[in-house]
């Protein structure tokens, strides 16, 4: 069940995707934490954000749209109240999801996070929802840029989270894994707009986007050698092993967490059945 991404060694391929699992705190006294994967925070930023206007969740039948904005305790707060005491109630390794506004605010948080024992960093550049905000890696080139710098500043594994909203994810998958990543991950939820009755724009997410990244996922891999994280619509252990099918060395649970926490248990449990059975992995063309 072990999975390698950069340095980083995984107990199992599972993880909960950045954003719908809080700071991971939130989420003990539902969820066994040790057993997850990876645990992948929610985004912070240099300084805090309070994030868009309520309301910012909309429950769809297909899925959800979410504008929440980056909304965060910021890096200072996030590693003295949530970072040190996640540490303290899990034992799973812990990604940490960054964001900033520019260079230098990214360059300032990954200096910090260089100190932390921490498992990854993933660099979120992809938001959907950033009102007046270029989405960074809608541009290959810009991407690019922006990952080396970066590399060249940490020995951390670095892992890069890509939007769906592009006309080629293989130029910007490919551009990651030239600039020194360790993986890329995608894919974010789809920039969307939504009346509430107000105009709101937001990021779709959930089953109705599963094909879509499948798709994406199955291009990413066919053009990189490094990991590919696989998420977007996965509800149970027969999307996750989709993703696997695709190519994907391991899968995120995003908005599920929302409607069954315990969804990521669930799919791990499922596929140490599966792994215990010795079945069908030439089906999912996977050993996992
Ligand atoms: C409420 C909500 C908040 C999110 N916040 C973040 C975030 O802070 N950073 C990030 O990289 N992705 C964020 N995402 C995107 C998810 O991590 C994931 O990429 C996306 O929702 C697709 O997976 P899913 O369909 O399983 O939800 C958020 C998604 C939701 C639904």
């Amino acid at each position: 069940m072990s999975v390698l991404i950069g340095k980083l060694k995984l107990k199992n391929p599972v993880m909960v995707a950045s954003g719908t699992f809080g700071y991971g705190l939130e989420f003990k006294d539902l969820v066994d934490l040790d057993k997850i994967g990876a645990i992948v925070t929610k985004t912070i930023t240099l300084k805090p954000r309070l994030g868009n206007p309520q309301p910012r969740i909309f429950e769809l039948h297909y899925g959800m749209i979410n504008s929440i904005g980056l909304q965060n305790v910021g890096l200072e707060i996030f590693l003295k109240d949530k970072l040190a005491e996640l540490k303290k109630i899990t034992k799973t390794h812990i990604i940490v999801s960054v964001g900033g506004n520019t260079e230098k605010e990214l360059l300032e948080i990954i200096e910090t996070l260089n100190s932390e024992k921490i498992a990854a960093v993933e660099l979120n550049l992809s938001c959907p929802n950033i009102i007046g905000k270029k989405i960074i890696s809608q541009s290959a080139k810009q991407t690019y840029k922006l990952v080396s710098t970066i590399r060249k500043r940490t020995n951390l594994t670095l892992i890069t989270k890509l939007s769906p909203n592009v006309t080629d994810i293989t130029k910007i998958a490919k551009s990651c894994e030239d600039a020194g990543c360790d993986a890329v991950s995608l894919i974010n939820s789809f920039p969307v707009l939504f009346f509430s009755p107000s105009l709101v724009f937001g990021g779709l997410s959930g089953p109705c986007i599963k094909h879509i990244a499948l798709r994406m996922v199955y291009l990413a891999c066919q053009t990189v050698r490094i990991p590919v994280i696989g998420m977007g619509g996965i509800m149970d252990v027969n999307d996750a092993l989709e993703f696997f099918r695709a190519g994907a060395k391991a899968v995120a649970v995003g908005c599920a967490n929302f409607a069954n926490p315990q969804t990521t248990i669930e799919i791990i449990e499922e596929i140490s059945r599966i792994n215990a059975m010795n079945v069908n992995t030439n089906k999912y063309e996977r050993n996992l």
